[in-house]
């Protein structure tokens, strides 16, 4: 294993150069006025996480933070492997599903951690039109195209560069360039996405991407949350707030019908913050399609830029989780599919039911075959730009 420690501002080395020597001389205390540590620690490692069959080497890159939050990144698929955020005692622990080793990713998994495009979530029947020309997709979701097709953003390796170190942020630039008819999709697909982890325990997720044909583009992050660290819990105790007046109801193989509608008076009411069990086994139609929740939100304020799109609370480690996106929808999926056959990290068990959700930040499922829906039209010229901010609190 190597490591690496990189971009670790000249603040720190100070720091560690000066509390050396005032370690000696006993007098660390006036040495910790004069230089200000809280900017100074920031800093991120990598390792060789493993290597794929064709000998392709997959690194990890591991955000830390001032406070002690840790995220931990891996060039297969863009995946946060781990993310490690305090309780409400000061304790920190993962909360996010993954597994511990390379192979284990490259296995079918349901997009654990993962960066997820050309297109995040379903297009109809695995085709759309563009100006009259038909593009046809890996059908790999039943009838429909889902996440980008069989070779999707999350199952490629992408280029990994550390950022320089900001006084109170982190950043990981990853970057991949998608082929002309990739997974179907045309145009040459330039995508940048940059995570950076900031000293107030926020983990920032910034999309770019240009394209030298008309195409359409979705990309969104699919990461599993348990706040409660043990993922062992299932996650129907925590309480979750989605700002979103209406969401979008679908047809038996989860693509939206085009209604839009109201959340009042539905289990999918969580304009104030309810748990996600309440209402999760009610006998509801959309209740039933989705095996649970697995739908898209229509958030509120949709020109408002970044806003506040959810949150989720675990009452009992007092983790609170807040995310913000400026995009116009939310899926939240509730881990209706683990089914207890993935293995846990750290050979704790296996992933169960409900064990872990998400908040999968996006356009409107099948807008490409969807007049109505905000376009996810990129032309040459044009460049897409998105970001989405989860920030982890305690209460
Ligand atoms: C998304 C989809 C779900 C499911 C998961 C992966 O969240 O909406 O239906 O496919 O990905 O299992």
């Amino acid at each position: 294993m190597r490591i690496s420690y990189k971009f670790v501002t000249i603040l720190a080395l100070l720091v560690v150069s000066a509390s050396a020597i005032q370690c000696k001389s006993d007098k660390k205390t006036e040495v910790s006025e004069e230089v200000p540590a809280v900017e100074a620690s920031t800093s991120s490692e990598n390792s060789v996480f493993g290597k794929l069959e064709d000998g392709t080497e997959i690194d990890q890159f591991t955000l830390k933070n001032n406070d002690g939050m840790e995220v931990s990144i891996i060039t297969y698929g863009g995946r946060i492997t781990t993310l490690k955020a305090p309780d409400k005692n000061g304790n920190y622990e993962d909360v996010v599903i993954g597994f511990d080793s390379l192979s284990q990713y490259t296995k079918s998994n349901p997009y654990f951690g993962a960066l997820i495009g050309r297109y995040g979530n379903r297009i109809a029947n695995g085709e759309f039109k563009l100006d009259n020309e038909t593009y046809k997709l890996p059908k790999n979701n039943g009838a429909n195209s889902l996440h980008g097709g069989e070779l999707g953003f999350d199952k490629v390796v992408w280029t990994a560069e550390e950022m320089p170190a900001e006084d109170h942020s982190t950043s990981l630039k990853l970057t991949y360039t998608s082929k002309d008819m990739e997974e179907g999709y045309p145009g040459n697909l330039k995508t940048t996405v940059i995570y950076t982890l900031t000293d107030d325990n926020a983990l920032e997720v910034a999309y770019e991407a240009t394209t030298d044909k008309k195409t359409v583009v979705n990309l969104t992050q699919h990461s599993y949350f348990n706040l409660s660290g043990d993922f062992n819990e299932p996650i129907l105790d925590h309480e979750v707030m989605i700002n979103a007046d209406e969401f979008l109801p679908v047809d038996e193989t989860l693509i939206p019908t085009g209604e839009l509608r109201k959340v009042a008076g539905t289990p999918f009411d969580f304009r104030e913050p309810k748990t996600v069990g309440q209402e999760i086994n009610a006998d509801n139609d959309q209740i039933k399609k989705g095996g649970g929740y697995d739908h898209c939100w229509v958030l509120n304020d949709p020109d408002a830029g970044e806003r506040l799109a959810a949150t989720a609370y675990d009452p009992k480690s007092g983790r609170f989780l807040e995310v913000y996106t400026d995009e116009p929808g939310i899926q939240f999926y509730t881990g209706n599919f683990l089914d207890g056959s993935l293995p846990q990290k750290g050979e704790n068990g296996t992933y169960a039911k409900r064990t872990g959700f998400c908040l999968e930040t996006q356009h409107y499922p099948d807008s490409p075959n969807q007049e109505e829906f905000p376009t996810t039209i990129l032309n040459p010229g044009e460049t897409y730009n998105s970001t989405t901010t989860f920030k982890f609190l305690v209460k």
